[in-house]
Order: structure tokens, then sequence, then C-alpha cells
């Protein structure tokens, strides 16, 4: 399997030498802090055929079958403190839709914040974690992306069969898993590189893929439902509603979902 991803990857590639496979592991982004803590070097990558507990953002769960997704988490070091780490899940969610464009020939669109969305259904989606010193400054970052690759309608539970799509349904092309993977990663680790030279860049990126900007949206916090328009995502990678009261508003990930007026987006 590492060699198939190897092959997928540039020759003189920074992180080949880091790659971990599991063929079953209950979260590759657990692991991946257990790592972090032991001190694995920036660039350490993770990638499962099955997670028996992939989590998502806000204690979710993420569907995670075997050998049919991609189950992907990075360990990166960035020298800085966790205030200025607040557009990671922004750049790597640009990242991810440069990488499915370039691997398929296709671009996903995002729903803030997390969220890798094609044909108005959720595609994949992102979990980053932090570690921090007691000075707040970043120990370092799991970046853990799940992206459906070759799922058929039939193979989503239920429950989320309604709004979940695969590359396979969307493409309609054959799809190479490690192909994609490969991709995944160049756009990681370039990522990594320009996440603070070109940040607004980056974040200009973002608005252009948000598909939440400039719709009717409920942002909701526990029982707390209230109701706006989303205006456009800051510079941190927080999302600006204008409430119905007329207010506006800089709405942070961290403490908020949302959800479109009339369903999933
Ligand atoms: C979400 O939908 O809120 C985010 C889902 C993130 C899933 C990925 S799969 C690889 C990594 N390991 C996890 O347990 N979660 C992330």
């Amino acid at each position: 399997m590492i060699e198939h991803i190897a092959s997928n990857l540039p020759k003189d590639f920074p992180w080949t030498t880091h790659i971990h496979h599991f063929d079953i592991i209950d979260s590759t982004n657990t692991k991946a802090k257990e790592l972090g803590a032991k001190g694995a070097p920036h660039g350490t990558v993770l990638i499962a055929d099955q997670q028996t507990g992939g989590r998502g953002r806000l204690g979710r769960s993420f569907h995670s079958p075997p050998g049919s997704g991609i189950y992907l988490s990075v360990i990166l070091r960035p020298q800085c403190h966790a205030s200025e780490l607040m557009h990671l899940t922004c750049a790597t969610g640009t990242a991810m839709c440069d990488a499915v464009e370039a691997a398929c020939g296709i671009r996903p669109g995002i729903k803030w914040t997390n969220d890798l969305v094609l044909e108005k259904k959720k595609l994949g989606g992102i979990l980053t974690e932090l570690s921090l010193n007691s000075t707040g400054n970043v120990n370092f970052a799991v970046v853990g992306i799940g992206i459906n690759c070759t799922q058929q309608p039939s193979d989503f539970p239920e429950d989320i069969r309604a709004i979940a799509t695969s590359l396979k349904m969307a493409a309609a092309i054959p799809i190479d898993r490690s192909r994609v993977i490969g991709a995944m990663l160049v756009s990681l680790e370039k990522m990594s590189q320009i996440l603070f030279t070109q940040k607004a860049q980056i974040m200009a990126q973002y608005r252009s893929d948000c598909i939440t900007v400039g719709q009717e949206i409920s942002v909701i916090a526990g029982e707390n439902v209230r109701y706006g328009t989303a205006l456009s995502v800051d510079e941190e990678g927080a999302l600006v509603v204008q409430f119905s009261d007329g207010h506006t508003e800089a709405v942070s990930s961290g403490e908020v979902s949302i959800r479109g007026m009339y369903g999933y987006l």
C-alpha cells in the first residue's frame, strides 16, 4: 500500500519516509496525537483502510468502512501560538479541494467550516486538533481528513444516505485511492509551506470555495438556534453572519454548527 502511495508522489517528496499505513485503527487522529506526543516529526502521515472510531467535529462520529474511503492524518509542527493557527482548517479545506480537482477533475465546495461537498452532499470532512504548551504555543497540530471514495448510495448508513456522496458517485470515473492520497499529500505539504506567508491568498480561495457564503442559515449552539445570512468568512476562518435582528457577528467554528434553512446545506 505504501509503495502504491509512494508511486503517486514526487521522487523527492519530503514526507514519503514518514508514512504509516494501518489496515484497521480506531482513529488516525487519535493515533497521530499519540505519536505527536512521543515526538514524531513534522510530516508524519497516518493512513487507514478502516476506522472503528472515526471522529468528526463537535464530538460527531465519521463513518469509516473498510476499503472505500480515505482516512488520513498528518502531524504538523508549525512554530507559532495557537491564536495564529485559527485558519488551519480553512487552509486544509482549500488544499483538499485542490487535491480532488488534481486527481479527479472536479472541484468540491466547502460547507463552512470543514465539510467537503459535491452536488450538495457531504463528500468528506476535516478534523484539526492542536497540542499546546502551557503558554498556548503549538507543540504540534494534527490535521485529519476523511474522503468518501468508492461508496455507492446503499453503502452509506440510512441516516446519512440522503446527504452523503463519494468521488465515484459524483465524478463518474474510476477512482484510484492511491492517486487521490498522493494528490492530498502533495497539497498538504504545499499548504504547510505557505500557511503563514500566503495567508491572504489562502483565505481568498477559501471564500471562493465556501458555498455557505450568501446562504440563509441557522446557527446552532447547543439548544440555542439563531437565524441569519452568511456574509463572509474573516481572516481567522470565523463565519460573519448577519442575524435576523440586523446585527452582525463573527461566529467561530469551535462554538457553533450551522445548517441551511432547508436541509444539510
Ligand atoms: C467531520 O466530518 O466533522 C470531520 C471528519 C474527519 C474525519 C477524519 S478521517 C481521518 C481522521 N481521523 C478521524 O478520526 N477523523 C479524521
